[in-house]
């Protein structure tokens, strides 16, 4: 089993996502141009893995130092991550890939960004206690 992680970044509400995008696209403020830093940054020669919708958001710079790999709701989780033994696994979203791969992240880091708009996909605490 690898390593298996998550770095998102939440709303004050727990907003997550819009229109298939970070509801806050396009904000200069230094706190959101930091947090897509240090999530390249920390995501560097790692793997992640994401739903669909996610994976067509990704810029294609990305895809230059980090290994992106686009999952599929009929692929059991403990099959995808298998495939990634001694690595670094990312789990990248959107939130029914959170509920399904939860169970399996042992570390989770969360940006609280202030950002109190409009979202259309939101941040499910119950996450972070999901049994395995
Ligand atoms: N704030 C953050 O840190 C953060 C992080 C990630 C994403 N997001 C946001 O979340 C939104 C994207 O989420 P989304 O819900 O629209 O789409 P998504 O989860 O990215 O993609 C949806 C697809 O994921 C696939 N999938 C793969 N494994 C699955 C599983 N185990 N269970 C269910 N589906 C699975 C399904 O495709 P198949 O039909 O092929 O199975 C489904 O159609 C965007 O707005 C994005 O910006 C935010």
């Amino acid at each position: 089993m690898p390593d298996v992680r998550a770095v998102i970044a939440i709303g004050l509400r727990g907003q997550f996502g819009l229109n298939g995008r970070l509801p806050w696209e396009g904000h200069k403020g230094h706190e959101f141009v930091a947090d897509v830093a240090r999530f390249f940054a920390l995501t560097r020669g790692h793997v992640l893995v994401m739903g669909h919708r996610t994976f067509v958001s990704v810029p294609g710079f990305a895809f230059e130092d980090r290994e992106i790999v686009e999952i599929h709701s009929f692929e059991p989780p403990e099959k995808v991550l298998a495939r990634f033994p001694g690595r670094v696994v990312f789990v990248g979203g959107g939130p029914a890939v959170y509920a399904a791969y939860a169970r399996f992240i042992r570390h989770w880091d969360i940006n609280r960004l202030p950002y109190d708009g409009e979202a259309d996909r939101w941040f499910d605490p119950a996450w972070l206690i999901a049994a395995r």
